[in-house]
């Protein structure tokens, strides 16, 4: 998978599909050659390398040149372009020279702990190459790390810095991958949004200049996803082009691509430099999380796939891993902070009576948490609210026979609350300035061990306490006033790293006591949706809007690289809390099966009609959800693009599959609409089941002429948002 090639000094790297090549020039540096569809290099390397510009143009130290594709580039020695990092030395100067030294090939892949990274189980699942830059002036070490996966059309990069001399560097910028494309006809796709309408795909053809998607929040994604594809113009889900790349990180991101008046397009993926420098003395190393990226010729649905199984197999972990996912029931939109025992107890047992496996108690349960005000970062229980705190209530509720989950907010305290009285110096905060509140509360100084320490001792507490199977992580607030008062001047660049590194040693820590938990990621819904946080917590909260209509919206995005399994989906109360929308149950619970399926509402307060058809619905999830979750996953009609959506899940076996076909607003005498399946054999024989009516297709049939979907013909079915959920199964 990996060959050195000494005659034309050139890497290879190909699995059964892609290559990726890097050079060593003539000066010792390394430039990129290629990456794209598996191809085979004879001796023309001088073209792959220049591409489009003669080479008189160049002259003198042409190698160096802007128009010269780097495979790591830095600034201030003829390349203009969007360095890769810049390291400044005592002196001042950011230059700098890293030749190449030597490199190592290996199976298999360097595992990043407790920095989230993809991994291998089996060596041969992998080769991974090492190439070993040094900067003789300032005295560092380079190494560039390159992992080609036999199974998936994905290389994971990652590099480390090492400081050898005795003056200190600063880092000031490090990307995890940098990708020179010699063209710029492409597509960027990116998916972005904020509270409530999460990661609404962007697309704008790429132009002459920077264009980027990044954040400084703190939090990865709250307003752009650390993931973007470039896709040639006629690439759709079926075929075509486009290279997907995802950073598995959950802190402040750049993902940039520069694009030079030549057409080259650059691409940069790593910690965001604004607000980052990192000091490294003598002997320490420096190293970048990790970044993903994915090349496919056979569109972007296969992409998906490829996204989806790498990060569901080899970067999610624990016991949930490869485990059905229980269905919930969480109180948070049914009661919000106001409730006492009995109130729990009784949404408790109805849920149990409707099937639910796991009973979650969400915020409020806590301090003095009667409101926004009061209350985090005091772990331990209210007792006037539940007098038998939460080993009492968890027993209560375990002994219903149902699992039992708990809300954390670990990285926050609010000013009213006893660690505030105790360490106000635990919060950001920068000497003699106003520290601003959002939520009325205040971030964690998470860089700091002794402030981790505290959170873990009293979350440990309760969770050792009592009975809990799953625990929901959120996050709240953005930061302001980053500070650390105990890092000297020229270290506080470091901090922001520093504190995801904190929130990464905290998910180890209770990860590794307790592998039985299940972890689910929340940020104000999907604020931390990233490929790093799936190491920890195999699930995230999708968004706190639970809307039928536009959760369509935002499942539809979340799978462009993120596995079903992860997406955390639950049926509401109708009026919707968020858009005050009125959905029919079984739309809102057909959306929700396409994810970790759940409900977010109190089971008393709906009819007992509704309640029969929940218990169906649980029923059905149970024998059905792996199908689901693990499934393979196909796009089938964009809701960005249409006033239906669809999307389906197949058995891996291929014995069963299931598709939805969304319908926006009801159109009266519109044309029938057919709904193309995918991923079936052509040869054999489905039945297809919608509404409980049944008939039999071929697969060949079902995936080129499709099957009719028309809302308003089906019995019982009118009116706005719909979803349907069609059965197939293979006779
Ligand atoms: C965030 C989460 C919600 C809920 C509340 C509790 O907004 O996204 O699901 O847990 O916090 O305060």
């Amino acid at each position: 998978m990996i060959n050195y090639n000494e005659k034309n000094k050139t890497f290879t790297l190909d699995n059964n599909e892609i290559t990726y090549i890097i050079r060593i020039d003539e000066k010792a540096h390394l430039n990129h050659l290629y990456f794209g569809k598996k191809i085979c290099l004879a001796d023309n390397v001088e073209e792959l390398l220049y591409g489009h510009l003669e080479d008189k143009l160049f002259g003198g130290d042409r190698l160096l040149n802007t128009y010269v594709n780097k495979e790591y580039g830095s600034y201030g020695t003829g390349d203009y372009r969007s360095p890769a990092f810049i390291i400044k030395q005592e002196n001042g100067s950011k230059i700098s020279n890293f030749c190449y030294h030597s490199h190592k090939v290996y199976k298999g892949k360097k595992s990043l702990h407790p920095m989230p990274s993809s991994y291998v189980e089996d060596e041969s699942e992998a080769t991974t190459l090492e190439i070993l830059l040094y900067d003789e002036v300032s005295e560092t070490e380079l190494r560039l790390f390159y992992t080609i996966f036999a199974k998936h059309n994905i290389i994971a990069r990652h590099c480390e810095f090492t400081q050898k001399g005795n003056s200190p560097i600063y880092i000031e910028k490090a990307m995890s991958l940098q990708l020179d494309l010699a063209d710029m006809e492409y597509e960027f796709i990116t998916f972005s949004g904020s509270w409530g309408r999460e990661k609404e795909i962007r697309s704008r053809k790429l132009n002459w200049g920077t264009q980027s998607v990044s954040s400084t929040k703190g939090v990865s994604s709250a307003e752009h996803n650390p993931s973007f594809i470039l896709k040639r113009e006629h690439c759709n889900e079926d075929s075509g082009v486009a290279y997907g790349f995802a950073f598995v990180y959950s802190g402040n991101f750049l993902c940039e691509v520069d694009v030079s008046t030549y057409d080259q397009s650059r691409i940069n993926i790593g910690i965001h430099p604004q607000n980052f420098t990192w000091k490294l003395e003598k002997g320490e190393t420096f190293t970048t999380p990790e970044a993903v990226m994915a090349y496919t010729y056979k569109g972007l649905n296969k992409m998906s796939q490829d996204f989806h199984k790498l990060f569901r197999e080899r970067l999610c972990r624990g016991k949930f891993r490869d485990k059905a996912r229980p269905i919930l029931l969480n109180n948070w939109e049914a009661t919000e902070m106001t409730f006492d025992e009995d109130k729990i107890m009784s949404i408790a047992k109805k849920a149990k009576e409707a099937g639910v496996e796991l009973f979650v108690l969400d915020d409020g349960w806590f301090g003095k948490r009667n409101d926004e005000v009061h209350g985090l970062g005091d772990w331990f229980p209210n007792l006037e609210k539940l007098p038998s705190g939460i080993s009492g209530l968890s027993r209560k509720v375990t002994d219903l026979g149902m699992k039992f989950g708990l809300w954390f907010e670990p990285e926050m305290a609010n000013m009213a609350s006893e660690l505030y009285e105790k360490h106000p110096d635990y919060i950001f905060r920068t000497k003699d300035r106003h520290s601003h509140s959002f939520r009325y509360q205040y971030v964690l100084d998470f860089s700091r061990k002794e402030v981790v320490d505290y959170i873990y001792k009293q979350m440990h507490k309760v969770i050792s306490e009592s009975e809990i199977s799953y625990i929901k992580w959120d996050m709240n607030r953005y930061f302001t006033e980053v500070y650390n008062i105990e890092l000297e001047a020229d270290r506080q660049g470091e901090v922001m790293h520093r504190y995801i590194l904190g929130v990464y040693s905290l998910y180890d820590r209770l990860t590794k006591e307790f592998p039985e938990i299940l972890f689910e990621s929340c940020s104000s819904g999907g604020a931390r949706f990233d490929a790093g946080i799936l190491y920890y917590a195999p699930q995230t909260w999708s968004s706190d809007n639970t809307d039928a209509n536009d959760r369509v919206e935002i499942q539809y995005s979340n799978s462009f690289f993120y596995p079903i399994s992860s997406h955390g989906a639950h049926v509401s109360a109708v009026p919707n809390n968020q858009t005050n929308r009125i959905t029919d149950i079984e739309t809102r619970a057909n959306i929700s099966y396409f994810g970790a399926f759940g409900y977010e509402l109190d089971l008393n307060e709906i009819s007992e009609e509704e309640f029969e058809i929940v218990k169906k619905q649980i029923e059905f999830y149970k024998k059905n959800r792996e199908v689901f979750q693990f499934g393979n996953y196909y796009r089938l009609l964009s809701p960005y693009e249409n006033n239906n959506a669809g999307f389906m899940s197949v058995a891996k076996d291929g014995s069963k599959a299931f598709a939805l076909f969304y319908e926006r607003l009801a159109k009266p005498n519109r044309a029938p609409k057919r709904l193309k399946l995918r991923g079936l054999d052509k040869d054999s024989v489905y039945e297809v089941s919608i509404l409980g009516i049944s008939k039999i297709y071929y697969g060949s049939y079902l995936m080129n002429v499709g099957i009719s979907t028309y809302i308003s013909d089906i019995p019982k079915k009118s009116g706005d948002f719909n979803a349907l959920l069609i059965e197939i199964s293979k006779i």
